[in-house]
C-alpha cells in the first residue's frame, strides 16, 4: 500500500496540531493553560486593565476569575483548532499571553495575538516569543503565511512586527471597534519562504 502522503499535500488527511509548550529560550517559554491558571492569569489582567484596554478590546469581558475560568475550559472542550493562545512564562512568572488568533488552514495562513504586562514589556519578550511560535507554524504545523495586524499608532505593536521582518503590506480604515471608537490598522505579514532565507541570514 502506498504511504499517505499527509497534510497538506493530501487535504483530507488528520492536521498537525499546535504543540502544548514550546521553549522560546531558557528561562522563557510558552504554555497551554490549564483550569488552575485561571487565577493567576486574572490577577495579571486585572492588574494591566487600562494598560491593555488602550489596544486590546476584550477588556470589559473579563471582570472575574470565572470569565478566565469559562475561557480556558472553551479551549480545552471546543477542540477549536482555529483559536488557541498560550500563557508566557519567564522563570516560571506568568507575563503575557500569545495567541494564534486565527488559523486560515485552507490557505495556510494565521493571525498572531499578544500582550504581555507593562513591568515586563520593553524586554523583547513578545518579539522572541512570537519569532518561535511562527517557527513553529511554519516548521511543525507547515503554515505557509503569518499575519500581524496592530492599530496604525501601536507603534511598540507594529515594532514587533517590523522587528520580526515582516511586510506592511497595508492600511485599513476603521478596522477594529474599540470600546467608543474605530481604529485604523496596519497589516503585516511575512511567508515561510522569507522566513527561512531571513532565518539563514
Ligand atoms: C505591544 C507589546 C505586546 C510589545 O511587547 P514587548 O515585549 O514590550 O515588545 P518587545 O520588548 O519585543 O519590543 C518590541 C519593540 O517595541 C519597542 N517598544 C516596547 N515598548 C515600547 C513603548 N512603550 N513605546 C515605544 N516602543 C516600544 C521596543 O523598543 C522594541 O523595539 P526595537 O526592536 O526597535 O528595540 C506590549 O507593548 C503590549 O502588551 N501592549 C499592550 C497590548 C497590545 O498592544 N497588544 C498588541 C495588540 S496588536
Amino acid at each position: 500500500m502506498p504511504e499517505s502522503m499527509g497534510w497538506p499535500e493530501d487535504p483530507d488527511s488528520p492536521r498537525p496540531e499546535p504543540a502544548k509548550s514550546l521553549l522560546v529560550e531558557d528561562g522563557l517559554e510558552i504554555v497551554s493553560p490549564v483550569e488552575k491558571d485561571a487565577e493567576e492569569l486574572f490577577i495579571i489582567v486585572d492588574e494591566n486593565r487600562s494598560y491593555l484596554r488602550e489596544w486590546l478590546p476584550w477588556l470589559d469581558d473579563v471582570t472575574s476569575v470565572d470569565d478566565e475560568v469559562a475561557l480556558i475550559r472553551s479551549l480545552s472542550e471546543k477542540k477549536d483548532d482555529n483559536f488557541c493562545f498560550y500563557l508566557i512564562r519567564q522563570f516560571g512568572d506568568l507575563v503575557g499571553v500569545i495567541s494564534l488568533n486565527w488559523v486560515d488552514w485552507s490557505n495556510r495562513s494565521f493571525g498572531l495575538g499578544y500582550w504581555v504586562s507593562q513591568s515586563s514589556s520593553g524586554q523583547g519578550i513578545i518579539t522572541k516569543a512570537c519569532s518561535r511560535m511562527i517557527e513553529h507554524c511554519f516548521d511543525d504545523l507547515m503554515l505557509h503565511r503569518s499575519v500581524i495586524e496592530a492599530a496604525v499608532e501601536n507603534y511598540p505593536s507594529r515594532k514587533v512586527a517590523e522587528g520580526l521582518g515582516m511586510r506592511l503590506e497595508g492600511v485599513s480604515k476603521d478596522r477594529e471597534w474599540l470600546y467608543d471608537h474605530y481604529t485604523d490598522g496596519t497589516l503585516y505579514a511575512i511567508t515561510a519562504p522569507e522566513w527561512a532565507s531571513r532565518s539563514q541570514g
